[in-house]
């Protein structure tokens, strides 16, 4: 039998269909083939957990006398006798300070970066002009923004310049010394 046009056709449509299907089927089998071998990840018993754990913890682990840390296997036993040695931090340490042994040496250390040169809006050290309108405030109030920081029409003016490690004398000290070098 001559197959016309339209049994033609029909027979191409047909093969187009078996292929998908057969995509299809093969892509499921794949899906569950994978989805299998998987399924230890997805297991959710404490024993298969801690296996999982165990095998993706990291190669060190950093201990800090005093803290509780969370171990496995040997680490813990060698941790324990290091945090044993260890010394505890002294807690009520103070920041340190530094020691200057006047305003000027405060002032190269810590203000001159933005006051020599009147870097974002601070006001130049030396220049009366600028000063002059800061200077009439008073001292206390000059003292009060060095210290504390604040902020201004001009800029931002860091507590202590950023420097904490200053004590509110050094600061007192460095404002000193820029007013006056600016009257
Ligand atoms: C990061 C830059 C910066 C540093 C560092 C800095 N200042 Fe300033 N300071 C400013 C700026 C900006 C202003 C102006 C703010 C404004 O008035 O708008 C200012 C203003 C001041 C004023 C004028 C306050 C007033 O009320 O007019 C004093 C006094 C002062 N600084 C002291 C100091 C001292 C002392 C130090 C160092 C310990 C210091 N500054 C370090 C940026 C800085």
């Amino acid at each position: 039998m001559e197959s016309t046009p339209d049994h033609k056709f029909v027979d191409n449509v047909s093969a187009v269909l078996a292929g998908l299907i057969l995509v299809t089927v093969v892509i499921s089998v794949l899906a569950i083939t994978i989805a299998n071998r998987t399924a230890l990840l997805r297991q959710s018993d404490s024993a298969s957990q801690a296996k999982l754990v165990e095998r993706i913890q990291p190669f060190g682990d950093v201990v800090i006398a005093g803290q509780e840390t969370t171990l496995y296997g040997q680490d813990a036993v060698a941790s324990m006798e290091l945090a044993a040695a260890t010394p505890e931090p002294d807690s009520g340490a103070a920041v340190a300070v530094a020691s200057f042994d006047s305003g000027e040496a405060v002032y190269q250390s810590a203000c001159t970066a933005c006051h020599s040169l009147g870097v974002a809006g601070a006001p130049k050290t030396g220049d009366a002009g600028q000063w002059a309108p800061r200077i009439a405030q008073g001292s206390d109030v000059l003292y009060e923004h060095a210290i504390v920081g604040y902020q201004g029409e001009a800029g931002i003016m860091p507590a202590k310049g950023g420097r904490a490690d200053l004590t509110d004398d050094h600061v007192r000290w460095a404002v000193d010394y820029m007013v006056e070098a600016s009257q």
